[in-house]
C-alpha cells in the first residue's frame, strides 16, 4: 500500500515507522530528517486543498493525518471530497479537540464524566467568576482554542489564574474554560475508530510539566510510559462511560468521529473523568504506543476510513515502552534553535524519533522545543525506562532538558541497562 503521512514531528515519525515496518511504501509531508530515512518526503503547500490534491496525484491508498491543526483546517474533508481515504476526523468532528468550550458542552449533553467547569466568552465574566471562587485547590484555566498542548494553566493563586485569563483574552474571539482541579493518576487512552467500532491502545501516561515532580509550566509532553496499569473494572468504566457515549454522541450529532480519539483522563476516587479530548494520536504517546503495535497501522487506517474497522485485528505486543523527551533549552518558552546534535547508534527495540530537528549541510541541529523522543521497548517497564535513559544519555545535545522521574508516580524504577 502507498501511505501518505501528514506532519513532521515525533508522532509522525512514529506513524511512518509503524507503516514502514509493515512493509508499506510511505510518503510524508513536510516530514523531518528522521522521517527522511524511512519515507519519501514531499514538498507541498500545507493547506487542506493542496494536501488532498497531493495525495490524489501521488496515488495514496490512504492518508494518515498527525497534527490537530490539519484536522481543524479540514484536510480529511478535502481528501474525502477527492475520493482519497483519510484517517482522521472531519473538520466538524475535530471540534472535540479544537474548541474546548464546545467539547465541554458536548460532554455535558451526553453525560460524559468530566471536571465541573464554567465557560466564558468575555474576560470580565471570567474574572467575576474567579473572584467568587473559594477554593484552596489549584485553579485550572484553559484556552478554548488549539495551543499545541500549552493552553492549560494550573494556577496556584487567583492572581496566577487572572494572568492566564488576561493572556487568553488578549487575542480576538477568545474563549476560556475555568474548571475544577481533579486529583488522581492521569492516563491517556487512545481509541482507533471508524466512528462506531473501536480498538483501544494500551493505556499510557504522559508527564506534562517541564520539571520533575510535576512542577513548572505545561509542555506538549515530556515523556511517556506504556502500559500504565489500569484495572479491568476501571477499563470497563472507561469504555462504557466515556469512549462509547462519545462515539455514539458524535454520530448522533451528525459528525461521526473517525480516526484516533484521544481521551486524556483522570482516574479520580469517584471514577475516570475526562481531562480533555484530542482528535489525534498523542505526542509523545504515539512514540510509546506504536512501537508496541504488532498489526498493520496503515490497514487499520484504511479500514477505519472506509467505515470497516475490525477491532479484533488490532494487536499489541505484551511488552512495555518508555519515551524520554529531549527538549531544547528555553522550552516551553522560546526554545534555542540550531544546537548541533549527534545521535548514537541504536539497538533493536530502540528508536530515536525526531520531533524538532533540521539538517544544516551534514549537521543535524535542534529546530523546535521538543527535539528528540528517545524510545525503548522491553519486557518490563523498568527495563524499558533503563534502556531509554541509557540511550538518551548517549545523545550529544548540549543543554538538553529531560525529566529523570518518568514512571515515578507508579513507583517504576529504571533498571540499569546492560545493552
Ligand atoms: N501529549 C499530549 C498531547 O498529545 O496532547
Amino acid at each position: 500500500m502507498r501511505v501518505l503521512v501528514i506532519g513532521g514531528g515525533g508522532r509522525e515519525h512514529a506513524i511512518v515507522h509503524a507503516c514502514a515496518r509493515a512493509g508499506h511504501e510511505v510518503l510524508c509531508t513536510p516530514g523531518n530528517p528522521g522521517i527522511a530515512k524511512m519515507a519519501r518526503l514531499l514538498d507541498s503547500p500545507q493547506d487542506a486543498a493542496s494536501l488532498a490534491q497531493l495525495a490524489q496525484r501521488e496515488g495514496a491508498d490512504v492518508v494518515i493525518v498527525g497534527p490537530e491543526a490539519y484536522l481543524a483546517a479540514g484536510v480529511v474533508d478535502a481528501c474525502t471530497a477527492l475520493g482519497v481515504p483519510a484517517f482522521g476526523p472531519v473538520q466538524a468532528a475535530s471540534r472535540l479537540e479544537g474548541d474546548k468550550v464546545w467539547s465541554k458542552a458536548f460532554m455535558t449533553r451526553h453525560g460524559i464524566p468530566t471536571a465541573a467547569h464554567h465557560s466564558f466568552t468575555a474576560l470580565e465574566a471570567a474574572l467575576a467568576h474567579l473572584a467568587g471562587l473559594s477554593t484552596t485547590s489549584p485553579i485550572v484555566v484553559k484556552d478554548a482554542a488549539l495551543k499545541a498542548g500549552k493552553g492549560v494553566t494550573l494556577a496556584h493563586s487567583v492572581a496566577e489564574a487572572e494572568t492566564a485569563l488576561r493572556e487568553i483574552f488578549s487575542g480576538p474571539d477568545a474563549q476560556a474554560v475555568i474548571e475544577e482541579f481533579m486529583t488522581g493518576q492521569e492516563v491517556t487512552i487512545l481509541a482507533l475508530t471508524d466512528g462506531e467500532r473501536y480498538a483501544l491502545t494500551p493505556p499510557s501516561q504522559d508527564h506534562k510539566t517541564i520539571h520533575e515532580g510535576d512542577t513548572g509550566p505545561m509542555t506538549g509532553g515530556m515523556g511517556v510510559i506504556c502500559p500504565f496499569p489500569v484495572d479491568d473494572a476501571t477499563m470497563t468504566a472507561i469504555r462504557q462511560t466515556i469512549i462509547e457515549p462519545t462515539l455514539r454522541g458524535m454520530k448522533a450529532e451528525g459528525h461521526p468521529f473517525c480516526g484516533v480519539l484521544y481521551a486524556g483522563l483522570m482516574l479520580t476516587p469517584s471514577g475516570p473523568k475526562v481531562v480533555e479530548f484530542n482528535a489525534r494520536f498523542g505526542d509523545p504517546e504515539a512514540e510509546a504506543v506504536l512501537p508496541l503495535l504488532e498489526s498493520d497501522l496503515a490497514q487499520h487506517a484504511l479500514d477505519a476510513a472506509r467505515g470497516e474497522l475490525d477491532p479484533s485485528s488490532v494487536r499489541f505486543r505484551a511488552a512495555a515502552s518508555a519515551v524520554v523527551i529531549l527538549a531544547a533549552p528555553g522550552y516551553p518558552g522560546e526554545p534555542q534553535r540550531g544546537i548541533p546534535l549527534t545521535l548514537p547508534p541504536t539497538q533493536e527495540n530502540e528508536v530515536i524519533y525526531h520531533a524538532g530537528t533540521r539538517m544544516d549541510g551534514d549537521q543535524l541541529r535542534s529546530h523546535g522545543g521538543r527535539v528528540l523522543a528517545v524510545t525503548a521497548t522491553a519486557p518490563t517497564l523498568n527495563a524499558a525506562l533503563g534502556r531509554a535513559y541509557a540511550l538518551a544519555d548517549r545523545v550529544d545535545f548540549p543543554g538538553a532538558q529531560l525529566r529523570r522521574d518518568l514512571g515515578g508516580r507508579i513507583g517504576a524504577v529504571p533498571e540499569p541497562s546492560t545493552v
